[in-house]
């Protein structure tokens, strides 16, 4: 009889680390894996949806929603961090359920990480096509509107779905094959493609801050708070809150790290560093970019699919020489939270299927390039689907619902094993304990409150799917329940 609270003990999973014939390479620095977070985390979020933040929810006050989102993310992160310390092995918030919570919550975690990864990178690669578009205008190339959009449009304030005439939206397929067939390639490589992509956007960023820091106006940073409408979440404090659901998609990606550990090569001490460290440096990157952007333009002219290069044309002929480089180093920013992301998501469902829950061969590693080749094409393939259909605003807020589904279930899952297992050796330990990690849980479901309901509506269908999925085959395949008879 299969039971749905099986745990799965951590001496299994490091174990079956070790196995050799479907083992990954342990290839990954601490600087490799604190790129990988950058890689993931700086992306979207910064380079499209900041402006409408600051435009239409809190002014130059958007300064303050980073520091909340960054303050929410930071109880979450601490507890991956412990997490991953303890059990370090690829699957991320998946695995610790397995260990810690039982097998039917490690599904649900499992189901729902799909919302992050895959429909994540979907959701970037269809930012980085509206990026690739206007580049190539810029040099006086046009790619049709028909095959650059979506062919779907959801009107939020209706809850209607109609056509837009677009046929596919082509550029966001072609990237995620690119990435796809990189990561097939092998993991090094991309770990190297990647340090390059993120030194590149770091770089872009850091010289808007610092030359964009001469051209900042006191009168565009006041007020710094405007004044409320009168409806909530329009300005004043409720609009920082407001600001901070939408800005919480700029901080997603501090995780992804977690799903390398099996291929890190000192997971124990370089996991937490690597995703304390760089949740840290995006955050105080994030604070001076929402500074300098409402200090070069007044917030009311931010509300534009490229806010940062608004700011950077306000500046005038001083900084003309950053235009194109501004939409290179997003275009390359892009890029790499896709890569990492369609990273992250074959190696939780190689762990699934490791454990039965998947079918077997989702968990085949390629004899030539030790990578899960099976399921990055399956991944890859699903998400030229998603990122060819749907527009971006659907996908961002599924995405960022699902993976504050996950913050809480990690958090919760802290507060479980300290009280079930306190014997087990941590090399890292969230500090405070209990208070962040029910921290953790509370603003988790803060920010998840502040998204519309009908996310929430497709939240609760995604995870029926993958409820009935659990109970007509997983539960009969699981290993842990085939082995205790
Ligand atoms: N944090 C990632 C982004 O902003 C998902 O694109």
């Amino acid at each position: 009889m299969s039971n749905l609270f099986a745990t799965k003990s951590i001496g299994t999973l490091l174990e079956q680390t070790t196995d050799d014939k479907n083992s990954l390479k342990r290839t990954l620095s601490r600087w490799n894996l604190i790129s990988l977070g950058i890689g993931a985390i700086i992306g979207a979020g910064i380079f499209v949806l900041t402006g409408q933040a600051a435009a239409s929810y809190a002014g130059p006050a958007v300064v303050l929603s980073f520091v909340v989102a960054g303050i929410a993310c930071a109880f979450a992160g601490l507890c991956y961090a412990e997490f991953a310390s303890m059990i370090p092995i690829a699957g991320s918030a998946y695995t610790y359920a397995y260990a810690t919570l039982g097998e039917f919550i490690a599904w649900i975690i499992g189901w729902d990480l799909i919302l992050e990864y895959l429909f994540g990178a979907s959701t970037v690669a269809v930012g980085w096509s509206g990026y690739i578009v206007s580049f190539f205008k810029d040099f006086g190339i046009i790619i049709p509107a028909s095959i650059s959009n979506a062919p779907f449009y959801y009107n939020a304030a209706t809850g209607d779905w109609s056509t837009t005439g677009a046929f596919i939206n082509f550029p966001a397929v072609f990237i995620v094959a690119v990435v796809t067939t990189l990561l097939v390639v092998g993991i090094k490589e991309s770990a190297n493609f990647n340090n390059i992509i993120v030194l590149i956007k770091v770089i872009v960023i850091l010289l808007f801050i610092g030359f964009g820091m001469n051209y900042v106006s006191s009168d565009n940073l006041t007020p710094f708070i405007p004044m409320n409408t009168g409806e909530f979440g329009h300005y004043g404090w409720s609009g920082i809150f407001r600001a901070a659901g939408v800005i919480f998609f700029a901080y997603i990606g501090f995780d992804a790290v977690s799903t390398a550990a099996q291929e890190s090569k000192n997971p124990q001490k370089d996991m937490p560093w690597a995703i304390l460290g760089s949740l840290m440096i995006c955050t105080v990157i994030y604070i001076l970019v929402g500074l300098v952007m409402t200090g070069i333009v007044s917030y009311t002219k931010l509300s534009d699919p490229a806010p940062v290069a608004v700011a950077v044309n306000a500046a005038g002929d001083g900084m003309a020489w950053l235009r194109l480089p501004i939409k290179i180093g997003a275009i390359a920013g892009l890029s790499s939270v896709i890569l990492v992301m369609l990273m992250g998501q074959p190696r939780i469902f190689f762990s699934m299927s490791r454990d039965g829950l998947l079918p077997q061969s989702f968990g085949k590693v390629h004899p030539k390039f030790k990578t899960p080749y099976i399921t990055t094409i399956i991944t890859g393939g699903i998400a030229m689907i998603v990122s060819g259909l749907f527009p971006i605003g659907i996908l961002g807020e599924l995405v960022s619902i699902g993976t504050l589904l996950a913050f809480v279930l990690v958090c919760a899952g802290i507060l479980v094993l300290r009280y079930k297992r306190p014997e087990i050796h941590r090399p890292f330990k969230t500090p405070l304990f209990p208070l962040i990690p029910i921290l953790g849980v509370l603003s988790s479901l803060g920010v998840m409150a502040t998204l519309p309901r009908d996310t929430w509506f497709r939240l609760i269908i995604w995870m029926a799917i993958g409820i009935v999925i659990y109970f007509s085959y997983s539960r009969f395949n699981s290993k842990i329940n085939n082995s205790k008879g």
